[in-house]
């Protein structure tokens, strides 16, 4: 839940830390610090609070010299946000500095065990209790000691290590948390994803669980436990700069709901074909993958799969949750195949029943959930076979999933997904019509309007976004409140609950998202005069249900501003507002009204004077349970 980055070159280092962080901030806020090694000294600063203090503190990394260095922005785990608990940590000793994202499990353990060696700790962190390990086992070989220290951690990690006894030099090494190594020319990288470096390149290595690699100016070697040499394909990203930049918007946030259209293009641009889905990729067309890659693009049901294929699961957290809710009733109304869908937090410890016929989805933007990788696991260690659908190119989900669908969306920074949870959601659907066609489970004319609707979802959204104006006035109209009541039935439910969550993430509006038809079941008791509902109707099957729902709130006080479709008629006498989405399938139409709420909750946020990328106590990718 942090981001780390090294760097080993001919420019001075601090500058450049402090810039790889910026990009990695949005992995975790509460503070930051680098370490530079010049002359066998280590040399580190480290601030409480946003990297812009550790920018102040060390004049934009001026004060920090040599041309070897390592940096972390820290979501607190173990200790509170403060100078002491902030990364790099220093052994006792001074000899080692390291950085580390993950969570060290046995951490009391191995404390407990250093003290009774005479050791003295000065963080509550888990971290320290690494960079002390690491000078306990040091006897003039580091690579011994690495090796000892890792052999001797439960949990995550991607580690960066500085030691004054190796100028020039740093090492690294992970298991189970992302790292990628960035070669440059004469220079090389280490960070915890890649636009924390793409100004510097665009070629990338993915070390593998407990590689240990080696980072010089001019070198990058790795090698494996036994200490024999490994070689690692690199491969070129295609990423430009601006993918990862805020290129002029005030917020990634809204540049990325902005970039939807493209987004979706790309996402289905190498799958839909016409009236036909192809989602077999260069896996399956080309034979083996990319080693690089390890699970490239590409998924293929068989005859026999299909024969087999009994049940689907769909597990993930957060708004990959809410977009597998979506997939679940698609897949479901079209395959005619029984889904189930689980919080990832949940599954992982509710001893479901999987096997062989079973396949299990598994859904994340980041691909590093610590929640949704242990599901996975649990998912194949019970024989089921596993499907990722995710957005970050060669991430652990991506790895170790059996099959990997990218949604293609590029580098998504704000904290809130919005082009992450599009595409994810046409990923499900374009896997739904794949399935569906080929069990025979749906009719060629309904297939082919789902993906004619589905081809013209990126220019539906242009349609949206540049009718903004009025989601614009309705923030500025409500953002002064302080909660707010999501409802809808079906796919409207699901698109409600990641329409709550976008508004109470970045704006701290109080949002909940009630089942409409589940109101009258203790709900609506916390309905008031001028309760603000935000009543998601884009369904034409349960339309009426829901305006009844709505009568319902209407008649006890509450405010409704209603999503609907083009067609469908009889909100206007209730709703105090409504949105308008062009008129589309049932099925359709959540992604696309999905923008409008990404909007709204966008515009609530900033009349609110919030930090909109970066909201309080979140980070981008939940890497701890
Ligand atoms: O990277 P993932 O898709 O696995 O992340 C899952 C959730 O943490 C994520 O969707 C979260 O809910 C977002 N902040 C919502 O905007």
């Amino acid at each position: 839940m942090c981001g780390i980055i090294g760097y080993a070159g001919d420019k001075q280092a601090a500058p450049l830390l402090l810039e790889g962080l910026t990009n990695l901030e949005y992995r975790g806020y509460d503070s930051s610090g680098i370490a530079v090694l010049n002359d066998g000294d280590i040399s580190m600063k480290k601030a409480k609070g946003r990297l812009k203090n550790l920018f102040e503190l060390t004049g934009g990394g001026n004060a920090l010299k040599g041309t070897t260095g390592i940096g972390h922005t820290r979501w607190a785990t173990h200790g509170e946000p403060n100078d002491v608990n902030s990364h790099p940590h220093l052994s006792g000793s001074g000899q080692f500095a390291v950085v580390h994202n993950g969570i060290i499990e046995n951490y009391l353990d191995i404390r407990e065990f250093l003290i009774q060696k005479g050791y003295k700790f000065r963080s509550q962190t888990d971290t320290e209790t690494v960079v002390q390990l690491l000078d306990y086992y040091y006897k003039g070989d580091i690579f011994e000691a690495i090796g000892k220290t890792i052999n001797k951690l439960t949990g995550s990690y991607a580690l960066g290590i500085l030691s004054v006894h190796e100028n020039g030099k740093f090492y690294a090494v992970r298991k189970d948390s992302p790292l990628v190594i960035g070669l440059g020319e004469g220079e090389n990288f280490i960070a915890s994803d890649i636009p924390a470096v793409l100004k510097h390149t665009r070629r990338f290595i993915l070390p593998e669980d407990k590689d240990v690699v080696v980072v010089t100016s001019s070198s990058v070697d790795i090698f494996d436990m036994n200490r024999e040499s490994v070689t690692r394909e690199p491969y070129t990203v295609d990423w430009d700069i601006e993918a990862a930049a805020k290129d002029g918007y005030p917020h990634y946030m809204l540049k990325e709901i902005f970039e939807q259209p493209k987004a979706l293009e790309q996402t289905m641009g190498t799958r839909l074909f016409g009236d036909t889905v192809r989602l077999e990729g260069e896996k399956y067309a080309k034979g083996e993958p990319n080693p690089a890659l390890k699970a490239k693009d590409g998924f293929r049901l068989t005859e026999r799969d299909l024969e087999n294929l009994n049940k689907i699961f769909i597990i993930a957290c957060g708004s990959s949750y809410h977009a597998g809710m979506i997939g679940k009733y698609f897949i479901e109304s079209t395959c005619r195949v029984p889904v189930e869908i689980d919080l990832a937090s949940e599954f992982r410890y509710r001893r479901p029943i999987l096997d062989k016929h079973s396949l299990t989805v598994v859904i994340s933007q980041s691909g590093e959930t610590a929640d949704t990788i242990a599901a996975l696991r649990e998912a194949k260690r019970l024989g089921s076979r596993t499907l990722g659908i995710v957005n970050v190119i060669g991430s652990t989900i991506a790895r170790e999933a059996d099959d990997v669908l990218y949604t293609f969306a590029g580098p998504e920074m704000a904290v809130a997904t919005t082009k992450g949870y599009t595409t994810q959601v046409t990923v499900l659907q374009l896997l739904g019509l794949y399935i569906a066609e080929k069990k025979g489970t749906i009719s060629a004319e309904k297939n082919a309007r789902y993906l004619a609707e589905i081809a013209a979802l990126p220019d539906v959204i242009r349609g949206i976004l540049g009718n903004q104006t009025q989601l614009q006035q309705l923030a500025s109209e409500y953002f002064g409140g302080d909660k707010a009541f999501f409802i809808g039935r079906g796919m409207d439910y699901a698109l409600s609950l990641e329409g709550a969550l976008k508004l109470k993430e970045i704006s701290y509006v109080h949002a909940e998202c009630y089942a409409a038809g589940e109101l009258k079941h203790g709900t609506i008791s916390l309905i008031e005069e001028n309760s603000l509902v935000i009543a998601c109707a884009t369904g034409s099957e349960l339309f009426d249900k829901t305006l009844s729902n709505v009568k319902e709130v209407v008649s006890r006080g509450a405010t409704v501003i209603a999503l609907v479709t083009k067609n469908s008629s009889g909100m206007e006498k209730e709703a105090k507002h409504v949105i308008t989405m062009p008129a589309m399938s049932d099925e359709t139409v959540p992604c696309a009204a999905a923008v409008a709420l990404q909007l709204f909750a966008y515009y609530v946020a900033a009349q609110r004077g919030c930090d909109i990328d970066k909201p309080r106590n979140l980070a981008k990718a939940v890497t701890v349970e």
